[in-house]
């Protein structure tokens, strides 16, 4: 996904600074060649042997010994670079950076990195929130830096607080978000709806079913970090929307008919993951009904089909539906594909260990109109959105 492109990783003295050796593995698996730079104090964290061994090149932590980058290391590392990501960045490094000092071999290459940086910051909460280290990331934002936030929770130091590095899978959204500018969808515009919908019984009480939206948000990621605008309409979930995504919230069917078909025309390309529900109570009250008054039973209509609308006006647009069934997978989702005038559908089991609502795993018979079928194994679901699509590229490329 990422191969060509250029990441100079940065790490600094952190106690998060473990967590740049997963960062740096998951920035290879996408095909990125990676330059890691530290600080002496990060080099006191974890050996710099480390990241050589995992990136297969040598590493700059000292800008006076021979690295293997030459005389000049701190700015060979820096050529050719399209990012630099520093993670964990302490408040030191940033305050350095924010007042231009160049005093060791990571601010150095700062110094000299001409491409646009990420600052992913580490440290106490209190560091995190002091004025002076707000008003350091302001200077570096003002001057374009980008930051991903730290999270809060319980930090190193025993506290409960904002200041735990971002989680991999952010970090790496932000450097897609400045890769993505050339990746394989840059310029189209991809729709993806997720997760369940919820029809209100009364205030508190309504109808679902178990959509995480696990499914939907990582084709929504995956789309984003290939250069594609992205608008994802969710139903409830306890999922952050990928950053540099387009998150329309949404609670009823109703709701997300809506979203969905004033959007699909202007859409390239329409995927609907979420597991919408089929039926509604026929009279939903605005109140709590109370135990005692309550009957036994709920009278239900059927909701709108959305992907059948979508399909009857679809225009352009390339529309992929989902269909989670048990038994006959394949013949049903074949009759669905044809009825709802789809043109690629991704056919799952549910009910199976590891497969379908909630888990991260699934597998899948991707099938299109002309009757190709393609069969993924089971594979975590970011992988399976990747091949998902890889074939709604070919489709959008042979539409042109
Ligand atoms: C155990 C330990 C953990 C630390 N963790 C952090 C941290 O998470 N974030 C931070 O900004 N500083 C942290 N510090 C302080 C930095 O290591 C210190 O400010 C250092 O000068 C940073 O150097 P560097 O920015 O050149 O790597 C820690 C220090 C120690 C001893």
């Amino acid at each position: 996904m990422w191969s060509g492109k250029r990441v100079l990783l940065g790490v600094s003295g952190s106690i998060a600074a473990y967590k740049a050796a997963d960062i740096l593995r998951r920035l290879m698996e996408r095909g990125a060649e990676v330059r890691v730079v530290m600080t002496r104090n990060a080099a006191r964290f974890v050996s710099p042997m480390t990241f050589a061994a995992l990136s297969g090149r040598p590493v700059l932590a000292d800008e006076f010994s021979d690295s293997g980058w030459g005389a000049m290391g701190h700015v060979s590392v820096t050529e050719g670079i399209d990012v630099v990501l520093v993670a964990p960045a302490t408040a030191n490094s940033i305050a350095k950076a924010a007042t231009g000092i160049a005093d060791d071999a990571l601010s150095t290459a700062l110094a000299a990195a001409a491409c646009p940086v990420i600052m992913a910051p580490a440290m106490n909460d209190r560091m995190y929130g002091n004025p002076i280290a707000r008003r350091n990331r302001e200077i570096l934002a003002q001057a374009g830096f980008r930051f991903v936030e730290p999270d809060e929770g319980l930090l190193a130091c025993g506290v409960q607080g904002q200041g735990r590095l971002a989680s991999t899978e952010r970090i790496l959204d932000a450097v897609a978000a400045v890769l993505s500018s050339s990746g394989t969808l840059a310029g189209r515009h991809i729709l993806v709806t997720a997760g369940p919908t919820r029809e209100p019984i009364d205030a508190v009480r309504f109808i679902s079913n178990p959509s995480t939206g696990k499914m939907g948000f990582a084709l929504a990621r995956v789309a984003r970090q290939r250069g594609a605008r992205v608008t994802l309409v969710a139903g409830p979930t306890s999922l952050d929307a990928p950053q540099g995504t387009d998150l329309v919230s949404v609670t009823t069917a109703a709701e997300m008919r809506t979203a969905v078909l004033s959007r699909a025309a202007s859409s390239d390309a329409v995927i609907m993951a979420a597991a919408v529900s089929d039926f509604r109570p026929s009279h939903a009250v605005d109140h709590k009904i109370r135990k005692e008054e309550a009957g036994t039973s709920i009278e239900l209509d059927r909701t709108a089909d959305i992907l059948l609308e979508a399909g009857a006006r679809k225009g352009t647009t390339l529309l992929v539906g989902f269909s989670a069934e048990t038994g006959d997978i394949v013949d049903r989702a074949r009759e669905k594909l044809r009825r709802k005038n789809l043109d690629l559908i991704v056919a799952n089991e549910i009910g199976q260990p590891g497969k379908g609502f909630g888990a991260d795993t699934n597998s899948a018979i991707l099938i299109d109109r002309d009757g190709s079928m393609l069969e993924l194994p089971l594979m975590n679901k970011s992988d399976l959105a990747g091949r998902i699509l890889d074939v709604v590229q070919q489709l959008l490329q042979r539409k042109g």
